[in-house]
């Protein structure tokens, strides 16, 4: 999808990171965006940010886990620009810990912000685009939609579920001019460790460390991510080792499953010792 000259954007989760740093990007284009939170003031944050790049802005606080407050940002895009070329589904948090270690409460908060939020988002905007005749949805999941590794569950399932409703959306969506878009970066830098729901301090450190070793900001990953979604791919997978470790699964699923059930001992020797 080659994004029209001002696009019409909703980036929900925008007050920080990834969401923060694709309103930025987008910006740079000077696109006319809709950013959404559930914290209004870290979203008027970014919008002055936005406006400082010369581009629109206005501020819409969004819960993603109320679908009437899903149904009143639609809205409030179509009052304000007219519609939606660019739904970016981004909100989300982070989550650990082993099943049956991870409570209840967690497995439903994860589930309701990561699965539901892009569920509601498709749900509401998806018919909204197709009247219009076009529009993109980019639906943001993770590697670990892919990967599965342990000591993840809720939030592997959660996005695995984001990577399957995207998949499904491709194919009802063929010939109606919208086109979607996954996106399944692995670790980088943002607030999402530090606000997640983690069961041990282990996995919280694990989850820094590995956020520490990233290559990539979130500033390059919402870059490649706008790329992805102007040629048009489906699943965009901005890291080398997210890429790497996607094609060993498919390619030689006993050499993952093995290296999967290794990092797993490994994991609850050191979490173990951390707890
Ligand atoms: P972040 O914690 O920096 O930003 C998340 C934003 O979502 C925050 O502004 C937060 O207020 C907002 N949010 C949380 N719950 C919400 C709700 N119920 N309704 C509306 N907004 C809500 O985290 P980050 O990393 O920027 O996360 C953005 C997306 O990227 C998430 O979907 C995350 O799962 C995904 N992701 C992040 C990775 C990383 O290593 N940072 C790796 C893979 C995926």
């Amino acid at each position: 999808m080659r994004l029209p000259s001002h696009p019409r954007v909703v980036v929900t989760g925008a007050g920080s990171g990834l969401g923060r740093a694709l309103c930025l990007e987008l910006a740079s284009r000077k696109a006319r965006i809709v950013v959404s939170d559930h914290n209004r003031e870290t979203a008027e944050e970014t919008a002055r940010l936005v406006r400082g790049r010369g581009a629109e802005a206005i501020v819409v606080a969004c819960d993603v886990t109320k679908v009437d407050e899903v149904e009143a940002l639609a809205k409030a895009a179509d009052d304000a620009f007219g519609g939606t070329d660019l739904l970016c589904n981004n909100a989300g948090i982070g989550a650990g810990g082993a099943v049956g270690e991870v409570s209840i409460a967690d497995w439903h908060k994860t589930v309701d912000v990561d699965l539901w939020g892009v569920i509601y988002g498709c749900h509401v905007f998806v018919p909204r685009m197709r009247k219009a005749g076009g529009g993109w949805v980019l639906n943001v999941a993770s590697a670990a939609a892919l990967l599965l590794a342990p000591r993840m569950a809720p939030y592997n399932v959660a996005k695995a579920g984001v990577l399957a409703l995207t998949e499904t959306l491709e194919g009802e969506l063929a010939g109606s001019g919208v086109g979607v878009s996954v996106l399944c970066p692995t670790f980088f830098p943002t607030n999402i460790i530090r606000d997640g729901l983690y069961s041990t301090s282990g996995m919280r450190k694990f989850g820094e460390k590995m956020m520490e070793r990233s290559k990539l900001t979130a500033e390059d990953v919402a870059r490649l991510c706008i790329a992805g979604v102007e040629a048009g791919d489906l699943h965009i997978v901005p890291m080398r080792d997210g890429r790497w470790l996607w094609r060993l699964k498919r390619v030689s699923p006993a050499a993952y499953r093995f290296l999967n059930r290794r990092m797993a001992m490994e994991m609850s020797k050191r979490d173990g010792a951390t707890k």
